[in-house]
């Protein structure tokens, strides 16, 4: 597996890449890789040549008191199980070579960005957007691929792709469970034996609000109340926001028209977790 650290080697293995007729897989995370990250492989390997992931604890997405000194870096770890699963490259570059010393420019998606996550993260999906729109220009990828257990983010990224017509394809892959139905996530590692015990209900929480739009449910107020109540019951006090949305646009609709999605976002001790389901 080749290791890239500055921008030169990876634009030279890149450019290679291209000259073969290689079509590149790119999947951009901060690492501490888990099942979820390697799902995201696994899907770039099947419909790409070549896969490449970066490495990259972004500290603009981190707000001022947020987890960023604390976010895990496993670094060796993650070169290990990115070597067993075969993929062809790893980016892990540090501040400088993404953000050197002079840059002006951020990207926004807006008003997305400042909804949901946006609303109680400001300033985070800014971050995103930016390191994204960087990430995409020195690689060049054929194709990106993101967990939809961050649906407002794929959701964002692909409505900046459309906007700045990038030219490459960005791919949702679904979210990977514990078998009791938590989201794997990287944060998942801050919660305690109790809490951890706690944090199904989001997952209980969206398939509840599911079966009742099956069931024929179209009152999006109704649906909120019901995955919110399941919430407290479960012991789970300290919501953030229970929001049925648009499933392609996450638009808020008095009523629902097609394809609703719901996003769950809680604090659960020291953990922001999130969730969401195509209902
Ligand atoms: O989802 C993540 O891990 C990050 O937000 C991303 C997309 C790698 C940007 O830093």
């Amino acid at each position: 597996m080749n290791l890239f650290k500055d921008r030169q080697s990876l634009k030279a293995w890149m450019s290679a890449c291209r000259n073969r007729g290689e079509r590149v897989g790119f999947i951009p995370t901060m690492g501490a890789l888990h099942a979820g990250h390697l799902s995201l492989v696994e899907a770039a390997k099947k419909q790409c040549s070549r896969t490449l992931v970066s490495i990259f604890v972004n500290p603009t997405q981190f707000g001022p008191g947020e987890d960023f000194a604390q976010y895990p870096r496993t670094f060796a770890a993650d070169q290990t199980l990115l070597e067993e699963i075969g993929c062809d490259g790893v980016f892990l570059p540090e501040v400088a070579t993404i953000y050197p010393p002079g840059g002006q420019t951020s990207v926004s998606v807006e008003p997305l960005g400042s909804q949901l996550c946006g609303a109680a993260r400001p300033g985070h999906f800014q971050g995103v957007a930016t390191v994204v729109a960087i990430l995409f220009n020195l690689v060049r990828p054929h194709a990106a691929y993101f967990g939809l257990k961050d649906y407002q983010q794929f959701t964002l990224i692909r409505q900046m792709v459309d906007d700045l017509c990038m030219p490459l394809e960005v791919v949702g892959v679904p979210t990977v469970r514990e078998a009791d139905g938590l989201a794997l996530s990287s944060r998942n590692r801050y919660l305690t034996d109790e809490e951890r015990a706690r944090a199904p209900a989001l997952f209980r929480a969206l398939t509840h609000a599911q079966e009742l739009y099956r069931g024929g449910e179209r009152d999006p107020l109704r649906l909120e109340e019901e995955a919110r109540r399941l919430l407290l019951a479960s012991g789970i006090e300290n919501i953030d926001y229970v929001e049925v949305r648009h499933g392609a646009t996450l638009i808020r609709e008095r009523e629902i028209s097609t394809d609703p999605v719901m996003l769950i976002a809680v604090r659960v001790g020291k953990a922001r977790l999130i969730d969401n389901r195509l209902l």
